[in-house]
């Protein structure tokens, strides 16, 4: 199947969002300096873009920049005065990232914060771009528990929470697998399970890059 959802993918894609000189060379300046080219796809990138839209976000935090692709696609949406917060590991991508948000002209509206995200998101508490109206989760999958901790810390009743790579070729439900991060993933879906304050659902998806999908939550208090 992998083919035709890529196909798929492409025919889509190619109409509803056409190649952009700009987002390829993202995608290429990653390649050469030796990311994993594990980005959002482009549909995503338009999905993500279309969350920012219809939720009227004005403040973001991305939990994983890589090179900074879905960072264009958050920002890109975003209104004039609108900020993001992204929070990256590895010194290296954030480089190439920062060359990147230039390159697309929004690295003004970016606050890109280097180091591993549990030390950096404390430091978060007195920032004015927080209580966010969208946190997009995208670092270390066995992460996501905490980093949902946190993004209810920094959130108001409406904020918008999106995490990627929650399906994982459907990893989350084998029995057998035991790895840290399908592991991360469980508890984050318990999380959302029990947690009160939310709402949440989860999107299953296909495409360039697999079978995986993404979960949904909105605040509610
Ligand atoms: N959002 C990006 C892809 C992110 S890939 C896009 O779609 O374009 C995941 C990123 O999370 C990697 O760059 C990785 O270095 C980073 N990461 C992994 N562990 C992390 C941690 N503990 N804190 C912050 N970032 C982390
Ligand atoms: C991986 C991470 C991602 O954020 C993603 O979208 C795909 C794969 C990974 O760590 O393998
Ligand atoms: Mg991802």
């Amino acid at each position: 199947m992998q083919e035709v959802w890529t196909q798929v993918d492409n025919y889509f894609g190619d109409r509803l969002s056409p190649a952009e000189d700009m987002l390829e060379a993202a995608l290429l300046a990653n390649e050469r300096a030796g990311l994993p080219p594990i980005d959002v796809t482009r549909l995503q990138g338009k999905f993500l873009e279309f969350m920012v839209r219809i939720s009227g976000a004005r403040c973001i935090l991305e939990i994983g920049t890589l090179g900074g692709y879905s960072t264009i696609w958050l920002a890109r949406a975003l209104p004039g005065d609108g900020r993001i917060v992204s929070l990256e590991l590895d010194p290296r991508h954030a480089e190439v990232a920062r060359a990147n948000l230039e390159n697309a002209g929004v690295l003004d509206s970016v606050d890109l914060i280097v180091g591993p995200a549990l030390d950096t998101l404390p430091t978060l508490k007195d920032c004015a771009s927080a209580p966010f109206d969208l946190i997009f989760i995208d670092a270390d999958k066995k992460g996501y528990p905490e980093y949902l901790r946190w993004a209810l810390k920094f959130s108001r009743p409406g904020t918008v929470i999106v995490a990627d790579n929650v399906v994982r070729d459907g990893k989350v439900v084998d029995p057998e697998c035991a790895d840290p991060n399908v592991l991360g993933v469980r508890r984050f879906t318990e999380m959302l399970a029990v947690e009160p304050r939310l709402t949440a659902t989860v999107l299953q998806t296909v495409g360039t890059k697999g079978y995986d999908g993404f979960a949904l939550a909105v605040v509610l208090r």
